[in-house]
């Protein structure tokens, strides 16, 4: 593995979450982190995690109602707390704020016009994190399931405050690199808002049906 493959790119930041602790100590492991996921006065609807699975369901219309910032910190850190290979984190999160923005993203993704939703937020992989001496096709396999795993937490973490979601993977990577602005490979895209109504969730198959023992 050459080592200008393994060279980390920085990419552009610049969120401020809403409420940050008094005096940021860069020895407190995860401060901002643990900060956001302990800190109110955002409601956490629903804290039985196997309640908020059963109640999920992907929404399509959401309501005009503003997505409290306090939320959507915790949405963000959530994702955080997904397990990474080795921890490298090898995704990144494009939080986009931009109305316009937004519109270009519908395009991209297929027309789909729930994309123009209150909270837009698109996975990348970033395997240039991966820092193990594998091959680029695991190290890609690696940030791909990063990215898809944070995407779901943060998914959870939108039903647990009383909002709801839909996971966009029908997208041209191309079209929404270039709205974002990235070299970065979108592995989804997740737009959240407060649901117009509430829906039952969808049938499954049996669970019998779905798993396979092997003995
Ligand atoms: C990998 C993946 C890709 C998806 N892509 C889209 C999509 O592009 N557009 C869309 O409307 N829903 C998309 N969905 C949402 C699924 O249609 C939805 O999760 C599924 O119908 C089950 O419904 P539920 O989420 O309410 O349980 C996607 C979900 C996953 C996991």
């Amino acid at each position: 593995m050459d080592s200008e493959k393994k060279d980390e790119k920085i990419y552009p930041q610049g969120y401020e979450p809403a409420i940050t602790p008094d005096t940021s100590n860069d020895d407190t492991r995860n401060q901002l982190l643990d900060f956001i996921l302990k800190s109110g006065p955002s409601e956490v609807v629903d804290t039985d995690l196997f309640a908020v699975m059963a109640k999920r369901r992907s929404t399509r219309k959401f309501s005009d109602k503003p997505v409290e910032t306090t939320k959507i910190d915790k949405i963000i850190a959530a994702a955080d707390t997904a397990p990474t290979a080795g921890n490298y984190q090898g995704f990144e999160i494009f939080y986009v704020k931009s109305p316009e923005k937004k519109k270009l993203l519908v395009e991209a993704c297929n027309n789909q016009p729930y994309v123009d939703a209150p909270v837009v937020l698109v996975f990348c992989k970033n395997p240039s994190r991966v820092k193990f001496d594998f091959p680029e096709y695991i190290l890609t396999k690696f940030a791909i399931q990063d990215a898809t795993l944070a995407a779901g937490y943060s998914q959870l973490a939108s039903q647990a405050l009383g909002l709801s979601s839909i996971w966009i993977g029908m997208f041209d990577e191309q079209k929404v690199m270039d709205v974002i602005g990235t070299d970065l490979i979108p592995s989804s895209v997740l737009c959240i808002g407060y649901p117009e109504q509430t829906k039952f969730p969808k049938p499954r198959r049996n669970l019998k049906d779905l798993v396979h023992v092997v003995w």
